[in-house]
């Protein structure tokens, strides 16, 4: 039996699911978000059909999600490995479920820099396969992970739903474009989409490794195995830092609330918060010194602003809050007070752990 003290979900979001199974479709389930999505989705007794090519996700996290759910949870889980670039697989995944959460995309602003051709091909053509999928199916809602850097140049700070400047960078075009296909989508054939805006999301599984690596677990990680911490810019650039819990719970809300007013909409999912990169360098620094004391030695070094990078960033979220009852549960000193034990377990500390 599902414990809903077992997520950070809100106890009549967890007890409206538990009380009516469903089918998902959750794609891009090897990677950060899409694995804790598949987690709680299972440990609420739904079935999930999950779908990854690995491009940046990994068995391992399906692995450890396996290894945090009952057995009789994951017999309710298939996974498809497939590639979002393929219409029949999409139409495969699509076939019986009742809602889509689509998180499958290549992420990263400098990574759509050195390759925009590849991004294209996951975010748009991948996006506009899956939608098209989900339509074709008649699946009852498709909600997908747009993006922050949508608010490109506009100066406008909090960023708020329906003030959006020019894209910064090819990522950025392509979350862009796929607002623009949910909304014709809506418009031409009625199709119910909800499109979430995360800003800057971290929390446990959040890759560390490689050059397009998050600053949350990219820092942490060199933290923890004693390595530079290197801040792009001058380390005053902020952002609105929001807890993979955060993330789940407005995906929820999102496939399942009965307010015709809050459908082919787009929300911010964050905190309305803003941290430096300073201080952001500091919370790390202090949450890893009950595992490592020397952390608190430590200086990061300086390099140049990253092209493509937005100067400020924080979340207006008063929209997902009146139309989906959004309320995140955790700020960032919180969600790094939960992530930081998967780190410490993932990197092992030597010499010095308390
Ligand atoms: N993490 C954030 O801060 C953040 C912020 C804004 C938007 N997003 C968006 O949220 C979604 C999830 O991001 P994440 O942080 O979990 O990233 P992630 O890289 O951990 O997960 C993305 C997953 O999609 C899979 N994937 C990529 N291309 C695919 C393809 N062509 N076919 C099938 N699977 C494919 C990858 O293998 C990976 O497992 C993405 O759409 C991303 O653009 C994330």
């Amino acid at each position: 039996m599902a414990s809903l003290s077992s997520t950070a979900l809100p106890a009549v979001l967890g007890a409206r699911l538990l009380a009516q199974p469903a089918r998902w479709l959750v794609t891009g389930s090897a990677g950060f978000i899409g694995s804790h999505l598949v987690e709680t989705l299972l440990k609420l007794d739904q079935t999930v059909i999950s779908l990854d090519n690995f491009a940046t996700g990994h068995r391992r996290n399906l692995d450890e999600v396996r290894s945090l759910v009952a057995p009789e949870q994951w017999l309710r889980h298939r996974f498809i490995e497939a590639d979002i670039c393929d219409l029949d697989a999409c139409h495969e995944a699509c076939r019986t479920v009742d809602f889509v959460l689509h998180q499958a995309a290549l992420g990263s602003v400098p990574r759509s820099l050195a390759n925009p051709v590849a991004t294209n091909a996951a975010n748009v053509d991948g996006f506009l396969n899956l939608l098209v999928a989900a339509r074709d199916a008649g699946v009852k809602r498709f909600v997908y992970a747009a993006s922050s850097s949508t608010y490109g140049d506009h100066p406008a700070l909090p960023k708020v739903e329906d003030r959006i400047g020019r894209p910064l960078s090819p990522y950025a075009v392509s979350k862009l474009v796929n607002e623009l296909y949910a909304e014709v989508f809506a418009r031409c054939y009625a199709f119910p989409s909800i499109g979430l805006r995360y800003f800057n999301v971290f929390g446990a599984r959040q890759d560390p490794e490689g050059a397009y690596a998050a600053v949350i677990p990219r820092w942490t990680r060199a933290l923890l195995l004693g390595e530079q911490v290197t801040i792009n810019g001058d380390g005053e650039t902020s952002r609105d830092f929001c807890f993979v819990d955060n993330a789940v719970q407005a995906n929820l809300l999102a496939a399942t609330t009965t307010d015709p007013a809050a459908l082919n909409q787009v929300y911010n999912v964050a905190v309305d918060d803003r941290t430096t990169l300073n201080r952001l360098f500091e919370i790390l620094r202090d949450a890893l010194s009950t595992f490592r004391p020397e952390v608190m030695q430590m200086q990061p070094a300086y390099a140049d602003f990253r092209p493509g990078d937005v100067r400020h960033s924080q979340a207006d979220i008063a929209k997902a809050g009146r139309l989906l009852h959004y309320l995140p549960s955790h700020r960032l000193a919180e969600g790094v007070q939960a992530a930081i034990p998967w780190y410490v377990s993932r990197f092992g500390v030597a010499d010095g752990v308390r």
